[in-house]
């Protein structure tokens, strides 16, 4: 497939050949799992507790597995007036742990349908550690949007460097959790509560370069004093900024 860039920076079109690659799954993990989808809704295992979370691609309205739905901890219901909140069906604990391979999650229901953790995003970790481990030298990475550090764990246990960067103080002191449950809180990590645009432009300024940038940036964000992030916006500066 050929697939081109526009440099505006220096006025010229880069195009590239990239081959097409298979969908890549989140298939390794023991510690979540898929129970069934029905109805708008997705039924999930995490560790022993059971979620059910909105999830408008799951347009169909038959259950695979009905009995499976009766085992229900908590669901999240949207609400018509937008948002929703959490129906807590069973006792269950306020946070628990997972573990996805060597690394372990602390996982609690939040506003938003949140967990705290993007099980799909497994996937890339594995990819993330295989790349800083093949490379065999110290590789320093930027991790953006950051959100609770599944990207920045990973990236620590497989020996990189990390600068963790997340507009959000709960998320960034939740990472911290997560590097403290995975045993990795003396790897070399900093977190830096900031707006990402300011803190790429200054990093920039002081000339400070990484060997990898993560980013999974959300449509829409506020930085740490409020600055607006907007997907459409703003990505191609941020992006064009980092070469
Ligand atoms: C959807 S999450 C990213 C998920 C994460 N990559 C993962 O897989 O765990 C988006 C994050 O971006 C942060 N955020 C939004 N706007 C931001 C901004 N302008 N600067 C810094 N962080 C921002 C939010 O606080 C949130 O933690």
């Amino acid at each position: 497939m050929i697939k081109y860039y526009y440099s505006r920076k220096r006025r010229i079109v880069v195009f590239f050949y990239t081959t097409v690659n298979k969908m890549k799954l989140a298939n390794e993990w023991k510690d979540y799992k898929i129970l069934d989808m029905a109805k708008g809704q997705k039924l999930e295992k995490w560790g022993e507790i059971i979620l059910s979370r909105p999830d408008p691609q799951i347009i169909w309205n038959e259950k695979t597995f009905p009995n499976k739905w009766k085992e229900i901890n908590a669901i999240y219901n949207r609400s018509k007036t937008g948002g929703g909140s959490w129906n807590f069906k069973k006792k269950m604990p306020n946070q628990w742990q997972i573990k996805y391979k060597n690394l372990t999650f602390n996982i609690k229901p939040m506003g938003f349908k949140h967990t705290g953790l993007f099980p799909e995003q497994a996937v890339n970790w594995d990819w993330m550690i295989n790349k800083i481990k093949s490379a065999k030298r110290e590789i320093k990475v930027l991790n953006l949007f950051a959100y609770t550090g599944g990207a920045t764990v990973s990236c620590l246990s497989a020996g990189a460097s990390v600068c963790h960067v997340d507009s959000s103080k709960g998320m960034t002191l939740w990472a911290k959790e997560n590097v403290q449950s995975s045993g990795l809180e003396k790897k070399p990590v900093r977190f830096i509560v900031d707006d990402v645009v300011k803190f790429v432009n200054r990093e920039i300024r002081r000339n400070n370069k990484y060997d990898a940038i993560i980013m999974d940036p959300p449509s829409y964000g506020r930085g740490a004093k409020g600055e607006v992030w907007q997907f459409e916006n703003n990505i191609y500066e941020l992006v064009e900024r980092m070469h």
